[in-house]
């Protein structure tokens, strides 16, 4: 693994950025590699639209062997971890509240997968700091670090990474190489107290740099048949915004026949996940 470089992350300034995450670089090539007919159909979660979760196999099956990506995602990892870790080789979720010296949630608590190794990059006890600058204004500081964890399952013996990030979502973006994330989750946000605040699914300005027009910045990171799940939270894209009242099954039922345009990539509904404030959406994003 190569060598981490860490700066510390000022919110709203522009310019100032860690390394990249090296397991996120996952080549195209390697991903085709992986992505072997032996994986598809057997997870739980494809084939029955009755279930509360599933995902269409041609969806799961173009993103095998890659990466998940999910910013603000607090302690909503389990379901990703549980779905997708058949599928995915590695996982980074980004928080800016991670605290690696309290006791996160870990998978190697889960049934058929053992944690193999496990490493902290950058200060595990950094906190969120209020500064100041000359002119009195005030801004939020974080050291990002990462908890990076490697796991085996004792049934395929393959392997998987996962990654907790602590630091601002959108640096985390910045990390990936273009067209290494494979599937990107954004969900239970909101602009109000405890939320981020951060738009990934827009294009919306903003005056914190780092966070305008993330959409397009997404984008050049998602590989071309990518995955995005969603349940509307922090988005101006019309068709993903909240359905309430719905089932996801009901969604999907609703939507799957339709293709819907943004930015430089179409839209298909792929499917629903288990519906947590609102139903969860899964979209095949392909690149026009
Ligand atoms: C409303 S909670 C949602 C958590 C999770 N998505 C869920 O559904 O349970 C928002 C989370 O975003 C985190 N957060 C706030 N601003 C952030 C930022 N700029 N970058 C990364 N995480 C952020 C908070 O610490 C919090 O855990």
């Amino acid at each position: 693994m190569k060598p981490f470089l860490l700066r510390g992350e000022i919110e709203g300034r522009l310019g100032i950025r860690s390394s990249a995450i090296p397991h996120a670089r996952s080549s195209r090539q390697e991903t085709r590699r992986i992505a072997a007919k032996a994986f598809l159909g057997y997870g739980p979660y494809v084939g029955d639209v009755s279930a509360e979760t599933f995902i269409e196999p041609e969806s799961l099956l173009a993103v095998q062997g890659g990466t998940l990506f999910y910013p603000s995602a607090g302690s909503d990892y389990g379901d990703f971890l549980t779905l997708f870790h058949p599928y995915l080789e590695s996982f980074v979720f980004a928080d800016l509240y991670y605290n690696f010296s309290s006791n996160l949630n870990r998978f190697r608590r889960w049934s058929d997968c053992g944690l193999i190794e496990s490493q902290i990059v950058g200060n595990a006890k950094a906190r969120v700091e209020r500064r100041r600058t000359d002119s009195g204004r005030t801004y939020r500081f974080v050291e990002p670090a990462y908890l990076i964890d490697v796991y085996a399952s004792s049934k395929t013996k393959r392997r998987f990474s996962v990654t907790f990030r602590r630091g601002f979502g959108q640096y985390a973006l910045r990390e990936f190489a273009p067209e290494s994330v494979n599937v990107f989750v954004h969900r239970g946000d909101s602009t109000g107290e405890g939320g981020s605040n951060v738009f990934y699914l827009s294009n919306k300005w903003s005056h914190i740099e780092p966070c305008g027009f993330l959409f397009d910045k997404l984008s050049t990171k998602l590989v071309r048949n990518a995955i995005v799940i969603s349940d509307g939270s922090n988005t101006q894209i019309p068709f993903l915004k909240e359905r309430f009242g719905a089932t996801g099954a009901e969604a999907y039922q609703f939507l799957r026949s339709e293709t819907f345009y943004f930015a430089d990539r179409s839209f298909r509904c792929a499917g629903y996940l288990r519906s947590r404030y609102q139903p969860t959406l899964v979209w095949a994003v392909e690149q026009r």
